[in-house]
């Protein structure tokens, strides 16, 4: 299959924006930018299209996909018994990086929701997502459009290098805002749980909702615990390098991180570090350092993130050493995703001589 690849500041612009919508309407795919990451979508109440997106990306089916919608009346053609609460973090969140599980309706197929009777809505904030949603006059089932395993896209680049040949059209809106996954909440249940953690915050939605919870299987170690997001049990966003998160004390962690990293060069192996902004001076010697962002403003982290893991697989690193990023408000949902990528490999630093 030849992939399209086209950008939405072309003067073609509606021709384009005409001919995504086509594909979708045919049951085909068009990978798209979203405010969080690039989605690949597909008409979420054609089973065949959802079955192209599994095949694609390589995705186990039982694995359910986000769908996402242009406006707020959508959530009611799809989803069942939609109480007050939901509605409040509609009004709050939407448009914008939160997607919401609710009791589905008959329409919503089984393979778009993974055989589950819940379906997981999203109204994307991004224009490029808003349009093409609106043109198409489909709803877009769309999971982030990277292969199964890969850190999920946060540029067209990204998309293409996963992608190419195997989906129809890939829209370039250049690199993403905040780069990780929208925050999921369940509103299923008595008490919204947080099923994965984003840029909406725990504390945002209480604000809105009063009580939440955080799905403990999120945060525990312990691997019998079952996610209720099927997708959140599957190793992720995993660079092919070995990724140590070092935690502790600034000096600590460097010195330490400098230690591991010498080590490895020592014996031949390509080496990456992930830093803070403030940090990058003491890694000198320690092999590709790249500025992570900053902890201060920590949409810099996010935004960046995947993209480093890409790159420190680009490069060839065979060890990576990351500081940890637990700090403010989106610390939670950056840490989330990184001890993911580091497979839970984590460890202190210190106890240098
Ligand atoms: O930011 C995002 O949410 C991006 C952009 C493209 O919108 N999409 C995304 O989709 O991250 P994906 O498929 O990579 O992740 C969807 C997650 C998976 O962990 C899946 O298991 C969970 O949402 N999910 C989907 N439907 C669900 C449901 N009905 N109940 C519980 N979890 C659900
Ligand atoms: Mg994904």
């Amino acid at each position: 299959m030849n992939t399209i690849m086209t950008r939405p500041e072309d003067a073609e612009d509606e021709r384009m924006y005409a001919q995504a919508a086509e594909i979708l309407r045919r049951g085909g795919l068009v990978a798209f930018p979203t405010e969080t990451v690039y989605g690949l979508g597909g008409d979420a109440l054609n089973p065949e299209a959802s079955g192209k997106i599994y095949a694609a990306k390589g995705r186990p089916s039982d694995n359910p996909l986000i769908v996402h919608i242009a406006d707020t009346g959508s959530v009611y053609e799809l989803a069942e018994n939609v109480g007050e609460s939901t509605a409040k973090l509609m009004e709050a969140f939407w448009p914008g990086p939160l997607t919401i599980v609710l009791n589905k309706k008959k329409c919503v197929p089984d393979t778009t929701t993974g055989g589950l009777e819940t379906v997981a809505i999203r109204l994307p904030s991004h224009p490029v997502a808003m349009r093409l949603i609106r043109e198409s006059g489909v709803f877009i089932a769309a999971p982030s459009a990277n292969l199964s395993g890969r850190p999920s896209p946060t540029t067209a680049q990204h998309v293409r290098q996963d992608m190419d040949g195997r989906i129809d059209m890939i829209i370039d809106g250049g690199a993403v805002g905040i780069g990780i996954e929208s925050t999921i909440v369940d509103m299923t249940g008595d008490i919204p749980t947080i099923l994965r953690p984003g840029y909406v915050t725990p504390e945002m939605i209480r604000d809105i909702v009063g009580d939440v919870m955080i799905d403990p299987a999120i945060t525990s170690m312990d691997t019998a615990l079952r996610p209720k997001a099927p997708g959140m049990k599957y190793t992720h966003y995993a660079p092919k390098g070995e990724l140590t998160i070092v935690e502790g004390e600034r000096l600590a962690v460097a010195a330490t991180i400098r230690r591991l990293a010498a080590e490895k060069l020592a014996q031949g192996f390509g080496t990456a570090v992930l830093c803070d902004t403030e940090n990058v001076g003491l890694y000198e010697g320690c092999g590709q350092v790249y500025d992570a962002g900053s902890k201060k403003n920590e949409i810099t982290i996010s935004a960046g993130l995947y993209s480093l893991l890409r790159e420190c697989d680009d490069i060839g690193a065979q060890y990576i050493y990351s500081e940890s990023f637990e700090e403010g408000d989106m610390g939670y949902a950056i840490m989330n995703r990184l001890i993911k990528a580091a497979g839970h490999r984590i460890i202190k630093g210190g106890n240098e001589e």
